[in-house]
């Protein structure tokens, strides 16, 4: 097929998954994206060239895994045990009004971790993450770059519904994370996607906004960190599928590359 046919091919597929009536044209110097499918990464060309990508942004290196630390979490070397440490966790308030726990889920050998805010509604009912309308959005864009849900791994920043899907305080972030921390580092992915502020922030431990962390190639302890808008601002605000698609695109790059 020609570069023509194959790009509007791309970009018809594009509006139909994120419902957009907008053409996302590639900034400059970025080859368009290959056709979603699921196909075996070897055998799709890279999509970008590494020097194409965004430049350098901030990097958050927090200690790791402490072999000789008697802390269960330090312990637990599989995400299962990881969900079963959170399970009667009482560590912040958030405990009080959890229908369940919501760990995560997704492939243990994911190299795309999706990382939320928190639990909202649906998520708190059945114990599973981005499962209302956000997490349609977030299976439509993770299909737009070829990826179904179960091959990557989504979570949140805290484990507990806040009330009223409240954003969860700087205390309650802090008590919860280093869950957060440890599913990283077992799971080893390519790349991280932190979608909203909460998740950006926390995981780049900065206060800065979205609107200045996205466009930027970040690192959490060395991995590629791309941030973007969180699902759920996306179903307010159609225009931000568009950067939306964007940002994605990057970490489908970084994924292949
Ligand atoms: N929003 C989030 O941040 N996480 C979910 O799991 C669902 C909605
Ligand atoms: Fe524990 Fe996190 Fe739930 Fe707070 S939000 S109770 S730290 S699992």
């Amino acid at each position: 097929m020609s570069d023509g046919r194959a790009l509007a091919r791309v970009y018809l597929e594009q509006q139909r998954l994120l419902g957009t009536d907008a053409v996302t044209l590639p900034p400059a110097g970025l080859a368009a994206s290959p056709l979603p499918d699921l196909a075996p990464p070897a055998s799709r060309p890279p999509a970008v060239k590494t020097t194409d990508l965004p430049p350098a942004g901030l990097a958050y290196d927090p200690p790791a895994r402490d072999l000789f630390s008697a802390d269960p979490l330090q312990q637990v070397t599989t995400l299962r045990g990881v969900a079963e440490l959170v399970a009667p966790c009482t560590r912040c308030r958030l405990c009080e009004a959890r229908t369940h726990t919501v760990p995560g889920e997704g492939a243990e050998d994911a190299r795309l971790v999706c990382v939320g805010e928190g639990p909202g509604r649906t998520e708190d009912q059945t114990g599973r993450p981005f499962v209302g309308q956000a997490g349609e959005l977030l299976t439509k864009i993770l299909a737009a770059i070829g990826l179904a849900r179960e091959q990557v791994y989504i979570c949140n920043v805290v484990k507990c519904r806040p009330p009223q899907n409240r954003t969860p305080l700087y205390d309650e972030i802090a008590a919860c994370v280093p869950y957060l921390f440890r599913q990283i580092e077992i799971l080893a992915p390519r790349v991280i996607l932190a979608m909203g502020n909460t998740a950006a922030q926390t995981l780049l431990d900065t206060k800065q906004s979205l609107g200045a962390l996205r466009g930027k190639v970040h690192r959490f302890r060395g991995i590629p960190l791309i941030v973007t808008y969180h699902p759920a601002a996306l179903l307010r605000n159609p225009n931000w599928k568009k950067p939306t698609w964007d940002d994605v695109r990057i970490a489908h790059c970084l994924l292949d590359g």
